[in-house]
């Protein structure tokens, strides 16, 4: 309990040291690199997906946690369309001191921690695997091909065998540099707030294409960490959700 004490004391406003920004240093980049020469996969707009239900009060009445998915594959447009409506970026701007995204999410300082990891087991058009969205491209880049990548991700979720049975685990992860340029000791709690905006997008964008989504933070963070490649220093996993067609 006394760390978590000395957190909260350490991350209020009053208790800040100078930031990153406030010093001058250069923003982290807007998003993780990746090799250039990867191949890489287009997305459809995410517009060419047309929603069955856009009924927003009826959206949000029937919204659940949804852990049974049926065998259908998702289709490319629709998840591209979820993708957009998690971590879309509206716009890229740039001042003198930061560069920064719009997106369809809200986030603290628009700083925009996230890179979204998929788990993709049944997408159309799509082989299985670990995929990251690129949000400023719009396209996908491969993570890891390899057949035991499903298992290890559910082994690391406490073997919850939604993530094995989804058609796609959305993972968010955070890369810390780029809120703690302008939050510090702050930034944790803002990171963990912006991952519930954005969760919540999925819910509400699963239930407009007859998806279902159910929200996971009971997992082992190292093995999640490894199982995605990310250090667990400078990135770490800090949500994810699992999501298909409504069985
Ligand atoms: C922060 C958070 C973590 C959660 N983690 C899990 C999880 O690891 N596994 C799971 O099956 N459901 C998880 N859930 C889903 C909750 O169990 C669910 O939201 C709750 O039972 C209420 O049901 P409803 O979403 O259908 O309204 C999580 C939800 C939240 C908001």
């Amino acid at each position: 309990m006394s760390d978590w004490k000395d957190y909260y004391e350490a991350s209020k406003n009053q208790n800040l040291p100078e930031t990153d920004q406030k010093k001058g240093l250069p923003q982290p980049p807007l998003q993780m690199a990746y090799d250039p020469k990867a191949q890489l996969i287009d997305l459809p707009d995410p517009k060419s997906c047309d929603p069955e239900q856009t009924d927003f009060l009826s959206i949000v009445e029937s919204r659940e946690s949804r852990r049974l998915y049926s065998e259908q594959a998702l289709t490319l447009a629709e998840l591209s369309y979820l993708l957009w409506m998690t971590q879309g970026v509206k716009t890229v701007s740039k001042t003198e001191v930061k560069t920064y995204t719009r997106r369809t999410v809200p986030s603290a300082g628009s700083r925009h921690p996230f890179e979204t990891y998929l788990l993709i087991n049944r997408v159309e058009g799509l082989s299985q695997g670990l995929y990251r969205y690129l949000a400023l491209e719009r396209q996908l880049l491969l993570v890891d091909g390899s057949a035991d990548v499903n298992q290890r991700i559910t082994d690391a979720c406490q073997k919850q065998r939604h993530v094995q049975n989804s058609a796609v685990t959305f993972c968010w992860v955070a890369d810390i540099a780029r809120t703690y340029w302008r939050y510090s000791e702050r930034s944790f709690r803002y990171i963990l707030l912006d991952a519930g905006h954005v969760c919540q997008n999925l819910y509400l964008a699963a239930e407009s294409i007859h998806c279902g989504t159910c929200a996971i933070a009971a997992y082992d963070d190292d093995l999640l960490n490894a199982a995605l490649g990310v250090d667990g220093v400078h990135q770490f996993a800090a949500y994810l959700a699992t999501l298909g067609k409504v069985a």
